[in-house]
This record gives structure tokens, C-alpha cells and sequence, in this order.
């Protein structure tokens, strides 16, 4: 009888391409790859940043390569594959991770008339079109190897809104049925196409969030922001922040074998904010 433990995932020595892999959630999906034996590509428009990701998985039995990447931009993207192909020779998994909640100075909606169009096309620039140029960068490889697990990671805001980020939640609405889309295209090819649907990690995000909900919503005006954060996980099912390794297994599952044929669908780690 062949014991659980000894039950080959299909991910070690496998190549994972991560971008975001700078910020919170990148950093704890590419934890979790590590510890499966999964070599890593990490990207990211901060790149200085990787290199203690680097650093950290040098006890780990994997290579690591660190890889500057703009996803605002085809040939960044273009580039970033060419890069990693000449490196490792493959790529088994894409997580599409990077991600923004609009331009540097955001301003949250409610009105909706304070959503600046910057915010709006940042947004779009990065969450939505940035997963496309990706997926179309990488998509030649992945057909010709008749395989490859595309895992991209969308929100909670996809499936019910959010009125004061409402930019946002439709950038990651188009991501669920980007991949949804895509999903039906390369199935032929044997590419799965899946999302990941957080709901609360702590991070920069929410660090640049927080202040802007206290501003808007008197309620929350005297609390810091980590008490902000805290006052939305309470609204949750569960009562429980996800932590960024949550969201890492999550993916690790979907590029693993236990999911192949598991495709076009969406698995939100949320605490249970959105039922469907
Ligand atoms: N934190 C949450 O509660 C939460 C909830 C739902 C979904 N998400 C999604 O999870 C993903 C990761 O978010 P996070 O919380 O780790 O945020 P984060 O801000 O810590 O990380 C985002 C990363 O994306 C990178 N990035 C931004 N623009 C880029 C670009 N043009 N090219 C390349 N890289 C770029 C940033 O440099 C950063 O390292 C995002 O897609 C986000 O929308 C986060």
C-alpha cells in the first residue's frame, strides 16, 4: 500500500513562475512551492526585494532566479518568459499574482464620482490586462509541452462587489472570467485554468487601505489600521484572517495533480464571506 506521505504531488522540480512574488501573498505561494521541491521564477516591478526571498529558500533542495517584470507592459512580460525559459528550460506553473488596488494616491469610492480614472486604469493595467499579456507570453510554451497549470489570483470582490473599491472588484470579476475563457480555449492542450479568491491577508494593500476606510467611514475613525483590518475579518463566517501560506496551498493544490482535471473555477479561501 503506498502511504499518503510517499503520494507524489507532481510538483517537485517543477518549475513555478510567480509574479507579485515581492508583496505578501507572493512571498507565502512561493513558501509553499518551496517546501514542495518546486524551483521558483519570482517577479516582480520590486525587484531588490526578491533577493531575501533568494536568500531565504537557500536551505531549500530548489533554484531560485529573481526576475524584474512590469505586467503594464507586453515586452516586459515577452522578456520575462524568454528569461526563464533560457534559465530553466520550462515553465510548469504561471501564478498570475501581482496585483494593485489603484494609482499611488487611490481614493475610494462612495461616491462612486471619487474614483479617478487613474485609479480605474492602473487597476485594469495591472490586475486584468497584466494576467492577459502574461497568459499570452507564456501560452506558446505551454502548448507545445501539451501542458501547464495557469493559476491566477482574483479576490472575493469578484463575485459580490465592493462600493468603495469598485474599480477593483471589476478588474478581478474580468480575471474570473479571463481565466474561465482561457480555460475553454487550452483545455485541448491540456492547460488547466484556475482561481484563487482571497479574502483578508494583511499587507501592503490593506496597509494603504485602512487609513482611506477610517477617513470614510466614521465608525473606524479612531482605530489604527490594523484595527480597521481586524473590524472587517469580524465580519467574516469564520472570524479568521488568511494568512498568505492559506492562499500558497491553495494554489500549490490547483498546480499539483490532485487537481488535473480541475479546471475554469475559482476557490476563494475567504473565511467564508462568500458563499456560492
Ligand atoms: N491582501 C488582501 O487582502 C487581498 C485580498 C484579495 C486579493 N488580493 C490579491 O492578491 C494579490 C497579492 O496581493 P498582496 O496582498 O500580496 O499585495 P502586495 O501589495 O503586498 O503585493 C502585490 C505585489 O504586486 C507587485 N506589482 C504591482 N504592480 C506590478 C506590476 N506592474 N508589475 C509587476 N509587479 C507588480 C507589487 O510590487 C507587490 O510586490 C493581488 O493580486 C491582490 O489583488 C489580496
Amino acid at each position: 500500500m503506498i502511504s499518503m506521505q510517499n503520494r507524489e504531488r507532481g510538483l517537485k522540480k517543477k518549475l513555478a513562475l510567480i509574479t507579485g512574488a515581492s508583496g505578501a501573498i507572493g512571498h507565502g505561494i512561493a513558501r509553499c512551492f518551496a517546501e514542495e521541491g518546486t524551483n521558483l521564477a519570482l517577479a516582480d516591478l520590486r525587484d531588490d526585494e526578491l533577493l531575501d526571498l533568494k536568500e531565504e529558500f537557500k536551505n531549500f533542495d530548489i533554484e531560485t532566479q529573481c526576475f524584474s517584470l512590469d505586467v503594464k507592459k507586453q515586452e516586459s512580460c515577452d522578456k520575462l518568459v524568454q528569461d526563464v525559459l533560457k534559465e530553466f528550460g520550462k515553465i510548469d506553473f504561471l501564478v498570475n499574482n501581482a496585483g494593485v488596488l489603484g494609482s499611488s494616491d487611490l481614493s475610494l469610492g462612495m461616491p462612486m464620482e471619487d474614483i479617478a480614472d487613474s485609479d480605474w486604469d492602473e487597476t485594469y493595467q495591472v490586475n486584468t490586462r497584466g494576467v492577459f499579456f502574461l497568459c499570452k507570453s507564456v501560452v506558446d510554451h505551454m502548448r507545445s509541452s501539451n501542458s501547464g497549470r495557469i493559476i491566477n489570483i482574483a479576490s472575493r470582490a469578484a463575485f459580490d462587489g465592493r462600493e468603495f473599491i469598485p474599480h477593483y472588484a471589476a478588474s478581478k470579476a474580468a480575471v474570473v472570467s479571463l481565466s474561465q475563457s482561457l480555460a475553454k480555449e487550452l483545455a485541448s492542450s491540456r492547460i488547466t485554468v484556475n482561481s484563487v479568491c482571497p479574502g483578508l491577508i494583511w499587507s501592503d494593500m490593506w496597509k494603504k487601505l485602512s487609513p482611506l476606510y477610517k477617513k470614510k467611514n466614521p465608525e473606524l475613525k479612531e482605530m489604527s489600521s490594523r484595527e480597521v483590518f481586524d473590524f472587517f475579518v469580524q465580519q467574516t463566517p469564520l472570524n479568521l484572517e488568511q494568512t498568505p501560506e492559506d492562499i500558497g496551498r491553495a494554489v500549490t493544490f490547483l498546480a499539483s495533480e490532485d487537481a488535473r482535471t480541475i479546471t475554469g473555477q475559482s476557490i476563494l479561501v475567504d473565511s467564508g464571506s462568500v458563499m456560492r
